[in-house]
């Protein structure tokens, strides 16, 4: 089994959120269970040049509406299976991955060099795996192509959706620019009078999947669907969710490079010390038996914080400390900034993107808030199980999948979910955890049955294999 996996992006070369983790882990995870994987990313200015192994072609030729373009391609070993970056300065030598005028057209550059490359570098590939609206230039390019070449002719394509909000829109006139300019090409584009890629990956992509099976039902509704939900339960007999791993090369508070001190769930000793190294690092009183709520994450509506901030003040009459790291919009950038100056000896903030800072706030902190209005998957819910910090969550997507509420009765769970989107619901579940931070041995309790929960990408890619298998027979 021959996989290509193309994405925008992965760690270790670029990241912005969870695809880049899980673009990152899931080729070397798939050559542990025999699949022949690849990786093709984009070569971005952040990506550095010491991961590169060698400039493997230099006249990759891409067809392109006006005219042949070239482009040169990198190999790469850091992720643990072939990585090839493309390198096509005019498109990715920029600040950062996403965010321009002319994402489309860059994504779709992309895309047709993936293809070109896939070819150079030969056997055919049983699937192109795809992931979110960038991929949609593929999945359309490769359905109508495959009929007509030789090479992709018995090539599938699965198309992994971990986001739907992220439509890939553009001006449906650009389209002719970018080479889908016959009807077969343009049509499954189409979108309520714009052009999108993601609606054309989820048109013409053999097999569909998503990063929970929560998710997968839900974004059949209205209410999680983005407008697309119509295409989504048409074809959901070919639509599958399969929870992410994490990557504990990566995620490990026992070997993590970035941390004051290494613990597991045998010896929690060293988790102390990485909470007085996170108070230092925001400047706050070394006060070690106040719990700290802490939050990561990109900052858009997505994950909850109309919420928190209509909750803040009640948080911060707990007594606790409140972390976060994120950037994102400014409405939340700036209401972080403004409770930091109004508590600034229980809160601290940190606006940008810190990879080390986000693993020292998973080992630091005792409870990471995520209250999601949807979450597809999540991972840093599954990073705080394996760091002893109790994840409070909203039982919505991945989420619901991945935290079991406490049950004081029989001490059972490993977190804390709340339903009803509505700040009322999280502060009761917060102060539930509260309450059991209050409790030493109950507390403990909780941690252990976070930290000893496997969620490697053992069992995830296993099913992957399986999802491919039957990729390949349609
Ligand atoms: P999403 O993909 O929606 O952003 P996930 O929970 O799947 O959410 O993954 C987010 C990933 O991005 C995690 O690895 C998290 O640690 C990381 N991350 C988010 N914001 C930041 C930030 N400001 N600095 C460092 N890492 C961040
Ligand atoms: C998306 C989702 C997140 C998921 C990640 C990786 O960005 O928002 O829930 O974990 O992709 O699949």
């Amino acid at each position: 089994m021959r996989v290509a996996i193309l994405s925008s992006e992965a760690v270790p070369f670029a990241k912005t959120g969870g695809l880049g983790d899980v673009a990152g882990a899931l080729p070397k995870a798939l050559r542990s269970v025999g699949v022949d994987s690849l990786l093709v990313l984009p070569l971005f200015e952040q990506t550095e040049r010491k991961l590169l192994r060698a400039q493997v072609i230099d006249n990759l030729e891409v067809e392109w509406p006006s005219g042949t373009r070239r482009a040169s391609v990198w190999l790469s070993d850091a992720a643990g299976a072939p990585a090839f970056l493309i390198d096509a300065p005019e498109y990715f030598a920029r600040s950062s991955v996403y965010g321009f005028g002319d994402d489309h057209e860059r994504f779709a550059f992309f895309c047709r060099a993936a293809l070109a490359l896939l070819k150079r570098l030969g056997p055919t590939p049983d699937i192109v795996h795809l992931n979110d609206w960038p991929g949609g230039f593929a999945a359309t390019e490769l359905r109508v192509r495959r009929a007509l070449d030789p090479f992709y002719h018995r090539t599938r394509t699965l198309f992994s959706i971990h986001n739907l909000a992220y439509h890939g829109s553009f001006d449906p006139r650009d389209l002719d620019r970018l080479g889908f300019n016959t009807p077969e090409r343009r049509e499954p584009f189409m979108m309520e009078g714009a052009a999108s890629a993601l609606k054309a990956g989820l048109m013409m992509s053999d097999m569909l999947s998503t990063v929970s099976h929560r998710y997968s039902l839900e974004i059949q509704t209205p209410e999680f669907g983005h407008g697309l939900e119509w295409i989504l339960r048409a074809r959901r007999d070919r639509l599958v969710g399969i929870t992410n791993g994490v990557d504990y090369d990566v995620w490990n508070p026992e070997t993590d490079q970035y941390l004051a001190a290494h613990f597991n769930a045998d010896n929690l000793e060293g988790k102390r010390m990485c909470k007085l190294d996170l108070l230092r690092r925001y400047n706050l009183p070394e006060e070690l038996d106040r719990p700290i709520i802490a939050s990561i994450s990109r900052l858009t509506g997505q994950k909850g914080f109309d919420l928190i901030r209509e909750a803040a003040a009640q948080i911060l009459m707990t007594g606790a400390f409140f972390i976060s790291l994120g950037s994102g919009a400014r409405e939340y950038e700036d209401f972080f900034q403004a409770l930091r100056d109004h508590a600034p000896r229980q809160v601290g903030t940190y606006r940008g993107f810190n990879e080390p800072l986000s693993h020292q706030i998973e080992a630091g902190a005792d409870i990471f808030l995520m209250p999601s209005q949807f979450e597809p998957c999540g991972l840093n819910q599954m990073y705080s199980l394996r760091y002893g910090t109790v994840p409070v969550v909203r039982a919505t997507g991945g989420l619901d999948d991945t935290v079991e509420d406490f049950d004081r009765s029989r001490g059972t769970g490993n977190g804390f979910k709340f339903g009803p989107y509505s700040a009322p619901a999280m502060l009761e579940k917060i102060s539930e955890a509260l309450y059991c931070y209050g409790e030493p041995e109950v507390w403990k309790q909780i941690q252990l049955n976070g930290m000893r929960v496997d969620n490697s990408w053992q069992a995830a890619a296993q099913k992957y294999l399986e999802l491919y298998r039957t990729t390949a027979q349609t």
